[in-house]
């Protein structure tokens, strides 16, 4: 099994650093929290209320609908009734409902096992989440845990969201639900946001993108000894 894990915060930059990682080193990328979306578009569609979840009911409609990953060149998409679901599961109404889906311990079994089945098939993956190197893959042979300050953090994802230079006020105003939703994230009882142990911890608040996906994946290069570039 080949698996490069990615953790980190909101707003570090795991989705797209992963991606690029993956395009450098030849891998798939795997969003985790892509599936812990495409879950909670399907218990919304449901009518289940995401805080009291009938996950029997929410699982039975995920496999109805065939939720499920699809390799689509260098990436995995999610899928839902055999049409590709990206633009479904990004909106306001699943990120306001997914943390509470993503705590269901039965929830994240089910995700889980969905990812270990493509690694496990021999798909070499750079998977990015909250707790793929410490629960989906601890025996993962690289292990980042990607971190910045939040208002770097939060200049970042408001830059990449509005297209403009935010105000100050603007910038600590994201900065401070940034830091609620780390502090959440983090002592949560289920797979709680964590660096594990033998993660590589790369703060990215002073390195370009070039700099930090080049440094990650020079790493999985060497790890599973892959060609130079
Ligand atoms: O990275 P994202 O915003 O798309 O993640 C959506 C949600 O899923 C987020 O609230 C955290 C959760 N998540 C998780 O609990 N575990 C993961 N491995 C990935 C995401």
């Amino acid at each position: 099994m080949r698996v490069v894990a990615i953790d980190g915060p909101a707003a570090s930059g795991k989705s797209s650093t992963a991606r690029a990682v993956a395009r450098a080193i030849g891998f798939h990328h795997l969003d985790s929290g892509a599936l812990y979306r495409a879950l909670t578009r399907v218990a919304l569609d449901a009518g289940l209320d995401p805080v009291n979840l009938d996950v029997p009911a929410l699982l039975e409609q995920a496999e109805r609908r065939g939720l499920g990953l699809r390799p689509e060149g260098e990436d995995f998409v999610p899928l839902l009734d055999g049409a590709p679901a990206e633009q479904l599961i990004r909106t306001p109404e699943v990120t306001a409902a997914v943390s509470a889906v993503s705590a269901v311990p039965a929830v994240r079994d089910w995700a889980n096992a969905r990812m270990r089945a493509l690694a496990e098939a021999g798909v070499p993956v750079v998977v990015d989440g909250r707790d793929i190197g410490s629960v989906v893959f601890p025996e993962a042979g690289l292990k980042v845990f990607l971190y910045a300050d939040s208002v770097v953090r939060a200049l970042r994802r408001l830059v990449q969201q509005g297209g403009r230079e935010p105000s100050n006020e603007e910038v600590f105003a994201e900065a401070e639900r940034l830091k609620a939703r780390d502090k959440a994230d983090a002592s949560r009882a289920v797979a709680p946001l964590v660096s594990p142990p033998d993660a590589l911890e790369l703060d990215t608040s002073r390195l370009t993108f070039e700099e930090q996906v080049d440094g990650i994946a020079r790493l999985a290069r060497t790890v599973y000894r892959l060609p130079a570039p």
